[in-house]
C-alpha cells in the first residue's frame, strides 16, 4: 500500500529511517518501528499509558482470542487491511492479511505494537485523516473505537468490506453489577454509515472467571473507567474472583454499488 505525504499528497518512499516524498517532506520512523505522521500540536494523543498497559496485560491472557479469531475468519490472506485505532496491535498483529496498516494516536500503544509485530506498518496518525489513496483497501477494521465514516467510504475498494466490532447488551454486565448500585445493560443502536450497507451481524460470546488483577485491568479498558467515582472503583479492590460475560457484535458492511 502506498503512503501519501500529509502535506503535498505525493507518495512517501522509505529511505533509511524516514519516509520522504519528492518535495522533500520527511517523516521519521521511531526507534520502535512506527511511522510518526502526527502533527506536533495535535490535541488528541490517544489512550493514556495506564489504559494501554491494562489492556495489554488483560489481552495477553487470551480472554478475547475467540473474538480476534472470528474477525480473522472474515479476512483473506491476500487482503490489504487497515485497522483504524489499533491500540497496541493485539488484533492487527494476528490478522492474516498480507498488507496491513494500523493507525492510532497513542505513542504508548504503537510502541508496543511496532516492537512486537513486524508484519504491519504502524502509523501515528489521526484515523479521521489517513495518508492513503482512495479505494486502496480490501478490508477496514474498527474494534472498540470511534468510527471514521467518511474515511471508511473513501478508502474501501468497490468490493471491499468494513468490519466493526462493538459491545453487545450483556457485555461485562457482571463487572458493572460489582461497581454500580444500578447497573444498566448496554444500549445497542444500529450503526448507520451513509453509502455502506450492513451485510451481516455476528454475535460472539464467551465468559471467564477473572482474578483481581484481571478485573481491575478490564475495568480500566472500559469507556466508563474515567467517569466512575473513586468510591465505586474501590469496590473492585475487594473482589478476588468474578465470572464475567463477554458479548460482542461484529458488523460486516459493503459499499452500495450504484
Ligand atoms: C478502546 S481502544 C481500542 C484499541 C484496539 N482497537 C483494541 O481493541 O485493542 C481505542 C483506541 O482508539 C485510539 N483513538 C481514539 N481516537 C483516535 C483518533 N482520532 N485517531 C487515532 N486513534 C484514536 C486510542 O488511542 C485507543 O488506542
Amino acid at each position: 500500500m502506498k503512503i501519501i505525504c500529509p502535506i503535498c499528497k505525493q507518495e512517501l518512499i522509505r529511505k533509511d529511517k524516514s519516509y520522504i516524498c519528492e518535495n522533500g517532506h520527511c517523516f521519521d520512523i521511531a526507534k520502535e518501528g512506527y511511522l510518526n505522521l502526527n502533527c506536533k500540536n495535535s490535541q488528541n494523543t490517544g489512550d493514556e499509558k495506564d489504559m494501554i498497559n491494562a489492556r495489554r496485560d488483560f489481552l495477553s491472557k487470551g480472554y478475547y482470542n475467540f473474538l480476534r479469531e472470528t474477525v480473522d475468519s472474515l479476512i483473506d490472506e491476500g487482503d490489504s487491511l487497515l485497522d483504524l485505532a489499533c491500540g497496541e496491535g493485539y488484533y492487527t498483529s494476528y490478522f492474516k492479511a498480507k498488507d496491513k496498516i494500523g493507525v492510532d494516536l497513542s505513542k504508548t500503544g504503537l510502541k508496543i505494537a511496532a516492537k512486537k509485530d513486524k508484519s504491519t506498518l504502524y502509523l501515528l496518525n489521526n484515523i479521521f485523516n489517513n495518508p492513503l489513496n482512495d479505494k486502496s483497501l480490501d478490508k477496514i477494521v474498527t474494534i472498540f473505537a470511534p468510527i471514521a465514516k467518511q474515511e471508511i467510504k473513501r478508502l474501501l475498494k468497490d468490493n471491499g468490506k468494513y468490519i466493526l466490532v462493538k459491545p453487545n447488551v450483556n457485555h461485562l454486565f457482571e463487572l458493572k453489577k460489582a461497581v454500580y448500585d444500578n447497573p444498566y445493560q448496554n444500549e445497542i443502536e444500529d450503526t448507520e454509515i451513509e453509502g455502506l450497507k450492513l451485510e451481516k451481524e455476528i454475535n460472539v460470546k464467551d465468559h471467564a472467571l477473572l482474578n483481581n488483577e484481571d478485573i481491575n485491568n478490564l475495568f480500566k479498558m472500559t469507556p466508563y473507567y474515567h467517569t466512575t467515582s473513586q468510591k465505586d472503583k474501590d469496590k473492585l479492590s475487594n473482589i478476588n474472583e468474578l465470572d464475567v460475560n463477554f458479548d460482542f457484535l461484529i458488523d460486516v458492511f459493503s459499499l452500495y454499488n450504484e
